[in-house]
C-alpha cells in the first residue's frame, strides 16, 4: 500500500543525499506522490532530483519572498495543484549570545523561521484546492529546549517560532481544509551534525537518548510521511517529537 496516493508535494532543502529533505522526497516519491525539490543550487538541486525521479527541481532561497512565490507558481503549473509541502531548509549555527552577530541574527530568522512563513503563505491558495492537504514545518527539539548542542539561542528562537506560527495557521486554516503541524527532530545523522560533537561528547549525548542512537534522515521522512498522509488526518497545529527519547516533556 502507497500512502501517498496522487498526491503533489513540494520539499524544500531537499538537494543533500544525506540530508532530511532528501530522505522525505525518496519516501514520498516511494509512496506514490510526485514532488518537487527546492533548495539553493541550481545544479545540486536538478541532480537530486534526476536521482531521485522527482517532477522537478527548482532553485530558489526561502529567506526570499518573492523568489518562493515564482518557485511555488513554477513548482505548481506542472504539479497540476498542490497537496502537500514539506519545509526542511534551515540552518544552524552555535554562536554564544554575546558572539551573535546582527547579520547571523537576521539570517537564521530570515531562513528558519521566515522561510517556514514564506512558503506557508505562498502555497495556502494551491494547499485549499488540495484533498487531504497537509503543510509539514521541520521545527526541532532545539526550539523546545533552548537550543543547547549544536544550534545556540537563535536557533532556538528561530525555531520555537515556527511552533507558534504553526499553532496559529492551523487555527486559522482548518476551515479551508488545510492541516499544519511541525516536527521536531532531536539529533539527526547529517552533514548538520556528522562529527561535530567529538566522541567523548557524542558517546555522553548517546548515553542520554533511551533509544540509544541518533535519528537517520529515513526516520525523521516516516515521520514526516505520517503527518503529510491520510494516517494524520484528524490532527493539526501539533508538534511530533522525534527524538528517541532525548528530550521528554
Ligand atoms: N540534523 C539535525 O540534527 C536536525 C535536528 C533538528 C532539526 N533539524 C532541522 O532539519 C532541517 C534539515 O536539516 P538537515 O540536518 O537535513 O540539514 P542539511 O544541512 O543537510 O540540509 C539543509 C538543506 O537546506 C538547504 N538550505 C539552507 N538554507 C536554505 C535557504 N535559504 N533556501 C533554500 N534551501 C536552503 C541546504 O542547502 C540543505 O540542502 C533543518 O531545518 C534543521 O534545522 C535538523
Amino acid at each position: 500500500m502507497t500512502l501517498l496516493p496522487q498526491t503533489r508535494a513540494i520539499v524544500t532543502g531537499a538537494a543533500r543525499k544525506d540530508g532530511i529533505g532528501w530522505a522525505v522526497a525518496h519516501l514520498f516519491i516511494l509512496n506514490g506522490a510526485q514532488v518537487v525539490l527546492i533548495d539553493l543550487d541550481q545544479e545540486m538541486v536538478q541532480s537530486a532530483a534526476t536521482e531521485l525521479g522527482a517532477a522537478g527541481a527548482i532553485a530558489c532561497d526561502v529567506s526570499d519572498q518573492g523568489a518562493v512565490r515564482t518557485a511555488v507558481a513554477q513548482a505548481v503549473a506542472p504539479l497540476g495543484g498542490l497537496d502537500c509541502v514539506v519545509n526542511s531548509a534551515g540552518i544552524v549555527n552555535a554562536n554564544r549570545l554575546s558572539d551573535i552577530t546582527d547579520a547571523d541574527w537576521h539570517r537564521m530568522i530570515d531562513v528558519n523561521l521566515g522561510g517556514t512563513f514564506n512558503l506557508l503563505q505562498s502555497t495556502i491558495p494551491a494547499l485549499t484546492e488540495g484533498k487531504n492537504a497537509s503543510f509539514v514545518a521541520i521545527s526541532s527539539m532545539a526550539g523546545m529546549r533552548g537550543g543547547g548542542l549544536l544550534g545556540s539561542s537563535h536557533y532556538a528562537a528561530s525555531k520555537a517560532g515556527i511552533l507558534g506560527l504553526v499553532k496559529g495557521a492551523a487555527r486559522e486554516l482548518g476551515p479551508a481544509k488545510i492541516r499544519v503541524n511541525a516536527l521536531a527532530p532531536g539529533i539527526v545523522d547529517t552533514s548538520m551534525t556528522r562529527g561535530k560533537f567529538g566522541p567523548d561528547w557524542e558517546k555522553m549525548l548517546l548515553d542520554q537518548i533511551p533509544l540509544g542512537r541518533f535519528a537517520s534522515p529515513d526516520d525523521i521522512a516516516k515521520a514526516c510521511l505520517f503527518l503529510a498522509s491520510d494516517l494524520s488526518c484528524y490532527m493539526t497545529g501539533v508538534t511530533l517529537d522525534v527524538n528517541g527519547g532525548y528530550f521528554l516533556h
